[in-house]
């Protein structure tokens, strides 16, 4: 997730670009950049880092011309670095182009770019979206940007929020939109794209928000809306009364809630683009590992910490169910110290959002000194376990800001299913027809868990009877297990209510103990191959006069009968992809529970995001 820029106006662009980067800061922030048309020239600066670099490079520069657009970047595709750094012109350097989203195809095309003679400048996919519209700007003798930008993005495949100006046509901002978001801010003679509100705020409250497949054209004399064929649109604008701090959380009242809210977007965009459906191999953001030497693993071992390590814990259920690999899952702070038996036929998986927490790196550095394999799935370009990993895949979630994880778990869980369906695939184990019905139903996710979201009434309805609980028990069974122990986490990291998760066949092994009338347990009973086993763990509780708070699955009936107190339906869905949608509910019921009880959601007392010592 990047946040783009864009200005035609009256006034000076470079503050009007700068401002607007600040405030998309949220979005990414290992490198940025603007570019402005001044004088007939195209002045662009970039710098890897912060945006607070670019601004220390270009605060004492005047730079004259209101025609301009900025970025700041959140790396999916090459490390963060200035020559990765948006914007990014054409071989000429005549036109510039900022970007958010995923060029699927970029390869492709950039392999055809460079035969027609084009060079290129970045490793990223968006440099293509430059080298395209230079391809049809410059044979036509009355340049038109918009016809060129209309042209170009024909040509792409994935997701993408651009915004294009060029010294051919100097007074002109072109953008598009497919999937990723963008806004027009229609302002006193100036006009705003961006990705996001926030950065156009205090400009101007008049926005239209570009649909999917429109082309927007913008002047100093308007904004004029086009579909994908160039036919004019007329769109009516809206008017935003939010304050800028409510504004950056897209008007939720915290991170955590913008987040939770995200995933059908950033499960989305982990998984798009991820398998080659010719070969049906997985496309990994960083590989040194050989397909022979991944075909030669005979052991996984997930290692992680916290939340992370809950995904690591589902991991090894589909990796042994799916592709028969044996899988240990450890807990990173553990690892090191217990003298795993390693070798070069281990593959360590280090799960990690931030890529800094110092258990994990320990833990990874321990695999490699042992001569295993390894590979990070991280949400965090150039962080350091993708650094120390022989390979990465990436979970393109954009920055996570609430410190307790949400939209970076369920992309772990993306990645991990994709994981298990590509050892399969490479050992052979399923057919690539099968590999590639498996990756569809993971590309069927996101519309799942958009229905999901909608659920959050009868979550925040259930929260509101249980919020002053002081203790909880979470129990699930087979994948879902690790689900309850996250669903547990989740609510006693933000809410400092005591909450436990347990193998719901545990109960009678101990917990069942705690149950009494003051104790409400939370059980995950959307089917699979052990719901009947769940259900009789449901009557033992009830049996002792405890609370149950059921998720079940849409058209059960059954699990009415043994009277549970409160119960969720949820959409039908095969048990694997369940770990994600139970995880969805489980993610705003902690979140509403902690809301009523007044605590600091999006930084909960005693944490950190990034816990950077042992
Ligand atoms: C998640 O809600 C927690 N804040 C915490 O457990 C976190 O998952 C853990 O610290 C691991 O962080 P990482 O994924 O950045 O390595």
């Amino acid at each position: 997730m990047c946040g783009i820029v864009g200005y035609v106006g009256r006034y000076n662009a470079k503050g009007i670009l700068m401002n607007g980067l600040k405030k998309l800061e949220y979005r990414g922030y290992d490198s940025a950049g603007i570019a402005i048309i001044s004088h007939r020239a195209l002045v662009i600066r970039r710098c890897k880092g912060k945006i607070s670099c670019l601004e220390e490079r270009v605060l004492k520069e005047y730079i004259e011309g209101n025609v301009g657009v900025g970025h700041t970047r959140w790396a999916t595709h090459g490390r963060p670095s200035e020559g990765n750094a948006h914007p990014h012109s054409d071989c000429a350097s005549r036109l510039v182009v900022v970007h958010n989203g995923i060029i699927e195809n970029y390869l492709q095309l950039k392999k055809r770019l460079l035969a027609g003679g084009h060079v290129f400048k970045s490793e990223t996919d968006t440099e293509v979206i430059a080298h395209l519209v230079e391809q049809y700007l410059k044979p036509m003798k009355k340049k038109d940007l918009l016809k060129a930008v209309q042209l170009s993005i024909k040509q792409l495949k994935g997701s993408y929020a651009i915004a294009v100006i060029s010294l051919d046509d100097p007074h002109t901002l072109v953008a598009a939109r497919h999937f990723s978001p963008l806004i027009v801010g229609l302002g006193r003679d100036e006009y705003f794209v961006a990705s996001d509100i926030p950065a156009i705020l205090d400009r101007t409250k008049t926005v239209i928000p570009v649909q999917d497949n429109e082309i927007v054209h913008l002047t100093s004399l308007g904004a004029h809306f086009y579909d994908h064929n160039l036919r004019k649109i007329t769109r009516k604008p809206m008017t935003i009364d939010w304050d800028p701090v409510t504004a950056e959380k897209g008007g939720y009242k915290h991170f955590m809630l913008k987040e939770i809210f995200e995933q059908p977007m950033t499960i989305q965009e982990t998984i798009r683009g991820r398998f080659s459906l010719e070969s049906g191999d997985l496309i990994f953001d960083e590989n040194n590992l050989s397909k022979t030497a991944m075909k030669g693993i005979r052991k996984i071992y997930f290692v992680a910490c916290g939340t992370a390590y809950h995904a690591g814990m589902v991991g090894k259920y589909l990796v042994e169910d799916i592709a028969k690999i044996p899988c240990e899952v450890d807990l990173a702070s553990e690892f090191r110290y217990r003298k795993p038996l390693l070798d070069k036929e281990t593959l360590i998986i280090a799960i990690t959002q931030s890529g800094e927490t110092a258990d994990t790196l320990a833990a990874l550095r321990e695999a490699k000194r042992h001569g295993a394999r390894t590979l990070a799935i991280c949400n965090v370009t150039g962080s350091s376990a993708t650094r120390d990993a022989d390979g990465v895949v990436y979970t393109r979630t954009g920055p996570e800001i609430g410190v307790a994880s949400t939209k970076a778990f369920t992309a772990q869980l993306a990645i991990i299913c994709a994981l298990a369906i590509y050892f399969a695939h490479v050992r052979a184990i399923i057919t690539k027809k099968r590999t590639i019905e498996l990756m569809e139903s993971l590309y069927r996710l996101p519309r799942l868990v958009k229905k999901v979201l909608a659920l959050e009434p009868a979550v925040k309805a259930v929260a509101q009877k249980y919020f002053k609980q002081r203790d909880f028990l979470y129990l699930g069974r087979n994948v879902n297990y690790p689900i309850a122990l996250e669903g547990a986490l989740k609510l006693k990291e933000i809410s400092y209510i005591h909450a436990e998760g347990y193998a719901a066949g545990e109960m009678k092994h101990g917990p069942i103990a705690l149950i009494d009338e003051q104790m409400p347990v939370v059980v995950l009973a959307t089917g699979g191959v052990v719901y009947d086993k769940v259900l009789s763990n449901i009557q033992e509780i009830k049996a002792r006069g405890g609370m149950v708070l059921a998720l079940a699955t849409e058209g059960d009936h059954h699990i009415k009968k043994i009277g549970v107190d409160d119960l969720i339906y949820m959409p039908q869905v095969a048990e694997v992809l369940s770990t994600i949608t139970n995880t969805v509910v489980l993610q705003l019921f902690a979140y509403h529970v902690a809301n009523l009880r007044g605590c600091d959601v999006d930084q909960p007392r005693n944490l950190a995001k990034s816990v950077v010592v042992e």
